[in-house]
């Protein structure tokens, strides 16, 4: 009998066993936390008592945002006005903000530019792929599992070119490449499962048949080691406010590889990326370089709130964030395994460290009802349709104490919110 609408049952208590792993699971957390080597990273960012683990969807604040934020507005804007395009360097932000992020991601410099949505960036890479393929492409090639805005945009951007669009499965675009195959589009890591597609494998199979190799890098970047110029990626893209932290709607980047940039035509030849924007010459002469990649007047604010937030990698290396990543999810499945009731959750994370990135997913009846539950109890994930939980991990915030917490918060909440109990009705009781 629920005590109120919306008041799950009573829980069912852990039995002393589990209570005496549990103790010694938060001793073993607060051990991994000494000794991690980037536990002292978490005071450059404003958190509380919640157990954060959606920094795979928003990113936390970064300390030094707020104050340089201020200081652009008040300052660089409110006193210096229009001088501040050259004075404060916002013209040139797009690609030293890029370069800023291309360490992350395995670039060289002048090779990544940043400026409007993931969405976006995915239209100039697919359309300037396909019109630097070859004459006998018939059709691209979608990660079947993609973000869902990957497909919509490729598909019109397909339709636009005259080509066709194929879904395939990651692990099998290798064997389904073809020589009529303009280029592929993949995510690096699937947003909803956390799993690692092989960029290295991938890539390499694509160039053998002629293909380019276009990567989403959302899940990625800023989790793990990408290493674009070392795998001869293409073209890639990618957004700035999961574990870039850049902040709700920061822009999102475009990199594109050297020897391509200058055959690189943009669907979207914006003022930003004319040789001579200032010349208002009527006929279009693209830039040289990375420039090519911008558009239109970049958004200041948030592309300087974005600058700010990456300079919290500092002296960080991304393989120290890989090795800590992997830890983090290793624990946090082993307190799942400890604490879930037996067989209420799955995870559709691959145990396998070469294919995972830097979330845990699990499958889980009332997901959602689930995710709620934590949500009120101070652990923040989120929740995908239909039945999965999605942690994050930022290893340059999350401690061990808060893998723990969440995995028998976790607990918790499944013994409350039994499989097969519906949904709590507002029963007037
Ligand atoms: C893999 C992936 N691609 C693209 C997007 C969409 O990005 P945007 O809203 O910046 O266009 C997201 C957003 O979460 C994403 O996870």
């Amino acid at each position: 009998m629920s005590e109120s609408p919306g008041t799950p049952e009573p829980a069912e208590a852990p039995s002393p066993d589990v209570e005496a792993q549990a103790a010694q699971q938060v001793a073993h957390a607060r051990r991994l936390d000494t000794d991690d080597p980037l536990a002292a990273l978490r005071d450059r960012f404003t958190l509380d008592d919640v157990t954060y683990l959606d920094g795979n969807s928003l990113g936390a604040l970064p300390r030094a945002v707020p104050g340089r934020i201020a200081d652009v507005i008040a300052r660089e804007w409110g006193e210096l006005r229009i001088r501040s395009w050259t004075e404060s360097g916002w013209w040139t932000a797009p690609e030293r903000i890029g370069d800023k992020i291309a360490p992350l991601i395995g670039a060289a410099p002048g090779r990544v530019v940043v400026g409007d949505s993931t969405s976006v960036n995915v239209f100039k890479a697919v359309v300037g792929g396909i019109r630097m393929a070859g004459k006998g492409c018939t059709e691209i090639l979608v990660d079947a599992t993609t973000f869902p805005t990957d497909g919509y945009i490729a598909r019109s951007a397909a339709r636009m070119t005259g080509l066709a669009v194929r879904p395939v499965e990651p692990a099998r675009i290798s064997d389904e490449v073809t020589e009529r195959t303009a280029l592929a589009l993949v995510n690096h890591v699937d947003y909803r499962t956390g799993a690692l597609n092989d960029l290295p494998g991938i890539t390499h199979a694509l160039h053998s048949a002629g293909a380019l190799a276009v990567w989403d890098l959302c899940h990625s970047a800023g989790a793990l080691p990408v290493g674009l110029d070392a795998h001869h990626v293409d073209l890639a893209v990618g957004c700035t406010y999961k574990y870039l932290n850049g902040g709700p709607g920061s822009p999102a980047y475009l990199y594109i590889r050297e020897s391509l940039q200058n055959r690189f035509e943009s669907p979207l030849p914006g003022w930003n990326s004319h040789a001579e924007p200032f010349g208002m010459d009527p006929n279009y002469t693209p830039a040289d370089g990375i420039v090519r990649g911008r558009v239109g007047t970049p958004d200041i604010l948030s592309l300087l709130a974005l600058e700010a937030a990456l300079d919290v990698w500092e002296d960080v290396s991304i393989e120290d964030v890989r090795t800590k990543s992997l830890a983090l999810t290793d624990f946090f499945l082993d307190c799942v395994a400890l604490y879930a009731p037996p067989g209420r959750v799955r995870s559709v994370t691959p145990y396998d460290h070469r294919r995972r990135g830097s979330q845990v997913s699990l499958e889980c009846s009332r997901a959602g009802g689930v995710m709620d539950g934590l949500i009120r109890r101070g652990v923040v994930g989120d929740f995908r349709e239909p039945d999965v939980l999605r942690f994050g991990f930022t290893p340059l915030y999350t401690s061990f104490v808060d893998a723990e917490r969440a995995a028998r918060v976790l607990g918790e909440v499944l013994r409350e919110l039994p499989e097969e109990q519906p949904e709590p009705a507002g029963d007037g009781g």
